[in-house]
């Protein structure tokens, strides 16, 4: 099906205007300050799905932003594909780390990405991959048309945990009704090495409060006679991790899947070259839990960092102050069979005993998520590995990814279906990092490839009827 290039080719720039102007509006969940953008943008993204043929769309509110659906449903026989994405975007700060303004996309090249790339906010995450979607179903519709159902469904908070799409889901479950769920919001090995995701990590976040004296003191006058919360709260901080770098939380790991030998094996046959991993990161050597790689510790193993952390004067100059307070952020990425909820009283437990006398501490949970793993013999995963195929040449590999989409465990349960996570971004495209981008190449080839998948999954389900 040759056309679908041939398509794609001579429409590829009003493809990237389409996408510039999604990408223009900064629907930043996080910031209540752009409501009105993320309402513009749920508009627009409901627009581009009528203007590509769904017969059937909806902006459902919730009680935060509105999930826009839409459908076309051809034969209530074939097979029926759900795509799943998010319209809403990482806030861009540090804004002056920003080469062009965030919200203003820009195509240039890189050693990376040599036919260039956009650069902006949510042009990889997850406004590119998930347009590629919009457009794919156009290629199909002006190419001998859908070859079976299919539904979409792209939330505004899945930066911000998904609260309210997990209700939606649970309400709808008729409306939602599908053979397979489709979404590209991971990543690939790279350009020429083709992937599909088959692990997310689930996640457990915290956020932590030490409480020291009833006001910021003196340092001179208080200093060694007073529990300084900052000190407190790095010390009890430092004990998370043993010497091995393995988290210290009494239970953290009985649930932990052990990955067996053979897949342990597979995993390291992943094409995956340190030394340019370290150099594009400018650091000296990788860090992380003995006895494991580097591709294992990012999407096995669970972990524990400290996303944020800070308390006393950190304005200009110095002002000896013993402060009140202390607070930090603090994430574990979880494993399959780790359950997000006990991990995240276990850690309380464990860091409310940690605290000496001289502080008190509170531990406020924020949302988390299970993990997902899946096996690649479903006809899902083959459907998907004879789209790429067709368009890279080869196979793609199945790779565990070490990032959480905590809706998609739900999906399962409630829907009753797999998902295939058909990411095109690459690692190094620096999603939630200022300068964050997505390949042209990889934007229209995910565009080419998402109508071979469709095609190949239709004609597996009916041979498997
Ligand atoms: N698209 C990402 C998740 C992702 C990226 C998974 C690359 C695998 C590879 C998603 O938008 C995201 O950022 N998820 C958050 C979790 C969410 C609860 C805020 C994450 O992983 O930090
Ligand atoms: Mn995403
Ligand atoms: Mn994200």
């Amino acid at each position: 099906m040759s056309s679908f290039s041939d398509y794609i080719h001579n429409n590829k720039n009003r493809f990237l205007d389409e996408l510039f102007s999604l990408i223009r509006i900064p629907s930043i969940s996080a910031d209540s300050a752009f409501a009105q953008h993320m309402e513009a943008a749920a508009e627009a993204v409901q627009k581009s799905l009528r203007d590509v043929g769904c017969t059937h769309t909806e902006l459902c509110p919730t009680v935060g932003y509105p999930i826009v659906y839409g459908e076309k449903m051809i034969n209530p026989k074939l097979p029926t594909v759900l795509v799943y994405g998010h319209y809403d975007v990482q806030p861009p700060d540090p804004l002056a780390l920003w080469e062009t303004p965030p919200f203003e996309p820009e195509i240039r090249k890189t050693p990376t990405h040599p036919v260039g790339a956009i650069f902006a906010r949510g042009a990889c995450d997850d406004k590119g991959q998930m347009f590629m979607h919009v457009k794919a179903m156009e290629v199909m519709e002006q190419n001998g048309g859908l070859p079976c159902n299919i539904k979409f469904m792209i939330e505004g908070e899945e930066e911000v945990g998904s609260d309210n799409l997990e209700d939606f889901v649970r309400a709808n479950t008729k409306k939602l009704e599908n053979d397979v769920i489709l979404i590209s919001d991971t990543g690939m090995l790279a350009n020429d090495i083709p992937s599909i995701t088959t692990g997310l990590r689930g996640l457990s976040y915290v956020e932590v409060e030490v409480t020291g004296p009833n006001r910021d003191l003196h340092s001179g006058l208080y200093g060694g006679a007073v529990a300084n919360p900052i000190n407190i709260l790095t010390q009890m901080i430092a004990t998370l991790h043993d010497e091995k770098n393995q988290v210290t939380i009494p239970g953290f790991y009985d649930n932990v899947e052990l990955v067996s030998k053979t897949e342990r094996d597979e995993m390291a046959k992943i094409p995956f070259a340190l030394d340019e991993y370290k150099k594009a990161l400018d650091i000296k050597a990788v860090h992380g839990e003995d006895g494991y790689s580097t591709l294992e510790r990012k999407s096995i193993r669970p972990t524990l960092d400290v996303n944020g952390i800070w308390g006393g004067y950190t304005g200009e100059g110095a002002k000896t102050v013993i402060p009140s307070k202390a607070f930090a952020k603090i994430s574990m990425r979880l494993v399959p069979n780790q359950n997000s909820d006990d991990i995240t009283e276990l850690f309380t437990q464990h860091f409310m005993s940690l605290a000496p006398k001289g502080v008190t501490v509170k531990v406020t949970p924020h949302h988390g998520g299970e993990g997902y793993v899946m096996h690649p013999e479903g006809v899902e995963f083959q459907a998907a590995s004879k789209a790429y195929v067709e368009t890279f040449g080869k196979a793609p590999l199945p790779v565990r990814d070490g990032g959480s989409i905590p809706i998609v465990a739900l999906f399962e349960e409630t829907l009753k279906s797999k998902t295939v996570l058909m990411g095109f971004g690459l690692d190094s495209d620096a999603i939630h990092s200022p300068n964050e981008h997505f390949g042209v190449f990889n934007f229209l080839k995910g565009i080419e490839t998402i109508p071979h998948f469709y095609h190949h999954f239709t004609a597996l389900y009916q041979a498997s009827q």
